[in-house]
């Protein structure tokens, strides 16, 4: 047998078939069966998947779900959440159903701001080099300003400055953060060319020497915000609130517990996220720097109790989505998502993605205060292990509904069962 070789040149120049002929070549795979599951590209037209990435093969499809009871600003959505986890969309119902009367979710934003960083090292006078930069406000404003005047027409733009001194292992380095408002769009395209422009500018007025030119996923000048309040009576007594309120402090006090409370908070988040075609790592890198601002990685929610006992619940946190650009404004599916909410702005997208993940950690909380969180994965988990092992139709719920009464989730006792029901 001839030695497999991952150096393929001109990978890129082939057709889509001729790619996957390639692949699966590479990998031995001869079924007729794997080659059409690659040529299915779904909701996605394959053309279009060519041109969004390099090398393109395929799609994977995620199944979208809708979010409901969602009551925002006092306007009701139903909001379309891509997960491939079970439980995280009937979290979300099930948490805005508890909240829906009293009033639902009040949310805010912060401002639709990106940083941009430009890095300056061997600078001999750091500090003084600092203040000189300031200086040229001005000169700043409009060399940004020049760069995107659509932004500028819109309403948004470069809106100011900052400039740090950091001390590094490799002496000091001095960082000029350009905020700029990119309205709609997430605004890495449009910042970055503006940290590019300023660059040699910076260079010539310091003597020192640029490298990095690029935005920060730390979006801390767009912090989405939302808050609720779930009565006491709607969410099952005060034993069920406190149960809830000593799992934040779980959270609040220590990162392990931390990492999987926000683990669930982004169980919302990137599902709307992903589902209107965002990048989903942009967020979820902003929300977790976010979550350690304190100098320790924290819970990004906080859970309170109301002067009249009920449990209010607040998050705040980095979101930088766009409605322009990218896959959202070509994935057909993330289109139709967009307009199943009816969103006119990022702003809005924005504030409904924080609701959604305040209320899948509300969910969370819940039961995990309560029944423990298996016994509401298990039936939805009992599915997938019934699909799994190779039950359909009728025959799902039937082997799901008998692998919860045996108290046993498995492939294997799937399989048991699934070869008893079909004699
Ligand atoms: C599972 O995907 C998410 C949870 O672990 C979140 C949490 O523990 O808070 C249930």
């Amino acid at each position: 047998m001839t030695k497999q070789t991952s150096r393929i040149s001109g990978f890129h120049k082939l057709s889509i078939p001729e790619r996957i002929d390639k692949t699966l070549d590479f990998a031995g795979i001869t079924a007729a069966q794997t080659r059409n599951l690659f040529l299915n590209t779904g909701n996605i037209p394959m053309e279009l998947a060519d041109q969004l990435i390099e090398n393109t093969v395929g799609t994977i499809n995620i199944p979208v779900g809708i979010a409901t009871n969602l009551l925002i600003d006092g306007k009701d959505y139903l909001v379309p959440m891509a997960t491939e986890e079970s439980s995280v969309v009937a979290a979300v119902c099930n948490a805005a159903r508890q909240c829906y009367d009293s009033g639902g979710f009040t949310t805010s934003m912060s401002s639709m701001c990106m940083i941009a960083q430009v890095q300056l090292v061997n600078v001999s006078n750091p500090h003084s080099a600092r203040l000189q930069i300031i200086e040229h406000l001005d000169e700043i404003r409009a060399l940004c300003n020049a760069c995107d005047p659509v932004l500028v027409k819109l309403g948004g733009g470069f809106r100011d400055l900052e400039v740090r001194v950091i001390q590094t292992a490799q002496g000091p380095m001095v960082i000029l953060h350009l905020i700029v408002d990119t309205r709609d769009a997430m605004g890495a395209n449009a910042v970055n060319s503006m940290a590019e422009t300023i660059a040699p500018h910076l260079e010539k007025w310091t003597g020192g020497k640029v490298y990095l030119r690029i935005l920060s996923n730390l979006a801390d000048r767009r912090l989405a915000r939302v808050r609720c309040v779930w009565q006491l009576d709607a969410i099952g007594g005060a034993a069920v609130r406190d149960g809830m309120l000593s799992a934040y402090e779980f959270a609040r006090t220590d990162p392990y517990r931390a990492t999987t409370h926000n683990k669930g908070i982004m169980n919302g988040v990137t599902a709307v996220v992903l589902a209107t075609g965002n990048d989903t790592r942009a967020i979820e890198s902003g929300a977790h720097a976010y979550a350690a601002q304190n100098g320790w990685y924290s819970s990004l929610s906080h859970w309170e109790v109301t002067a009249t006992g009920d449990l209010a619940g607040s998050l705040e946190m980095p979101m930088a989505v766009g409605l322009v650009g990218g896959a959202t404004k070509l994935h057909p599916m993330a289109k139709a998502n967009l307009e199943i909410m009816g969103i006119e702005s990022a702003e809005q997208l924005a504030r409904i993605i924080v609701a959604v993940g305040l209320a899948q950690n509300f969910s969370a909380l819940k039961a995990l205060a309560t029944d423990g969180i298996q016994k509401g994965h298990m039936s939805l988990h009992a599915q997938n292990v019934a699909l799994m092992a190779g039950a359909s139709g009728a025959e799902v719920a039937l082997i799901a509904a008998k692998l919860v009464a045996l108290g046993t989730v498995r492939v294997d006792v799937a399989e048991q069962e699934l070869s008893k029901l079909r004699v």
